[in-house]
């Protein structure tokens, strides 16, 4: 066992803290990761305010690269200096979506069996399974993806959740291609991945909407065609009328991707994508939100499907190694995921301006 600093959330609303956390050594099947980088997510906000469940305290981070440091028995894949980004999709092999070919649904997925505590023992539910704004954390040895060591930790350790989500949620989950229109509502760090995703895809056009005028200017530097400021414009009928531009007849998107997480604007993308289309939900919602009131012959009538995603339905042996190869060739900009580097003390600023617009993604430097 050792103890380390990390960032946790003790009860719901109150600001995060420093504290000293107990870390066990790995027992079979586990790992312990010196952490060098942790992204800030929305879902860390979510977690802060209660909206996911009341598992109090919580370890925050989820979004990390690091070298695994040491490991437990029953584990031959993953040794002492590798470079890995964390992932919280460590794959069962045995449940029925597994053994179906469909591992990225998998219903079982690992996480440590130890569990890290406060100094006074008090039992941590580490975010997502991770809990990476520490210096080290315990994870299954499957939550280690080995990556590419020469690739930048701040920029490719973002993989391990929103810009996989956003990329996976557009090419994975939208299954959108060249010749898909694709627009996304909500342009954070898991929305402007959608972008970035739908751009490698070779879709045209990639219709941005946001309420704030920064996040449509990055936005555009990742791919967007088209921007529109949904606090003045209507969303619906402009995406509709930039898709009938570009494809005479069409009455939306192929694909819209709604990346905030809000009744209200998941009506919007059911409402903006064309005949046929698919609604991709991967902001995330807080339980007390319902669907809105739709007319089910619009269900219907409509056709195409709507479908939710998490993780960006990501295989990450799969995925992250693609994304880390097209990275260093110059091909996915994952620099301009990072707006800023910030210390261990600075994760409840980093909400604050998350909050107010200001940035893609905080990144944590252990
Ligand atoms: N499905 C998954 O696996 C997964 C993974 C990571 C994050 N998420 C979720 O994705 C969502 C976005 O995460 P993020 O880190 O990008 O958050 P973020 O706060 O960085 O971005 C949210 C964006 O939505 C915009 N927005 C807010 N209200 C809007 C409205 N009414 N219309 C249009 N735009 C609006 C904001 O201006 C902001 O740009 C969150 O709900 C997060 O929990 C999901
Ligand atoms: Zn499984
Ligand atoms: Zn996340």
């Amino acid at each position: 066992m050792q103890q380390v600093r990390a960032v946790i959330a003790r009860s719901k609303g109150a600001p995060v803290e420093i504290a000293t956390i107990n870390v066990p050594d790995p027992g079979p099947g586990e790992a312990v990761v010196k952490v060098l980088t942790c992204g800030v997510c929305h879902t860390d906000l979510h977690y802060r305010e209660g909206g996911i469940n009341d598992d109090f305290p919580f370890l925050l981070g989820h979004e990390a690269s690091g070298i695994v440091e040491s490991v437990g028995t029953e584990v031959s894949d993953l040794a002492p200096g590798d470079f890995v980004v964390l992932n919280w999709r460590a794959v069962c092999g045995d449940c029925r979506a597994c053994r179906r070919g469909e591992p990225q649904y998998c219903f079982s997925t690992h996480n440590a069996k130890q569990k890290m505590t406060l100094e006074d023992g008090t039992e941590l539910s580490p975010a997502l399974g991770i809990g990476a704004f520490a210096e080290k954390t315990l994870v299954a040895a499957g939550q280690c993806t080995k990556v590419d060591p020469e690739a930048r930790p701040a920029a490719v350790g973002l993989l391990g959740c929103g810009v996989m989500a956003g990329i996976g949620a557009a090419i994975n989950t939208g299954a959108v291609t060249r010749g898909k229109s694709v627009a996304v509502i909500g342009c954070g760090g898991v929305g402007v991945a959608a972008i970035a995703g739908s751009a490698l895809a070779g879709a045209s056009p990639i219709i941005a909407v946001d309420i704030d005028a920064k996040k449509l200017e990055t936005a555009r530097a990742l791919g967007a065609t088209h921007l529109v400021d949904s606090s003045v414009t209507d969303p619906i009928e402009e995406i509709k009328r930039i898709c009938a531009e570009t494809y005479g007849g069409a009455e939306g998107a192929d694909v819209v991707i709604e990346a905030v997480g809000r009744p209200e604007t998941w009506k919007q993308a059911f409402y903006a994508r064309d005949l046929a289309g698919t609604v991709v939900l991967v902001g995330v919602p807080t339980p007390d939100m319902k669907i809105p009131e739709i007319p089910l012959i619009d269900v219907f009538g409509r056709g195409g499907a709507l479908k939710s995603s998490w993780y960006g339905d990501c295989l990450p042996s799969r995925d992250f190694p693609m994304l880390v190869d097209l990275y260093r060739q110059g091909r996915l900009d994952l620099d301009a995921f990072v707006t800023e580097e910030i210390g261990i003390r600075d994760v409840e600023a980093a909400f604050e301006r998350m909050h107010h617009g200001d940035v893609l993604r905080s990144v944590v430097i252990l």
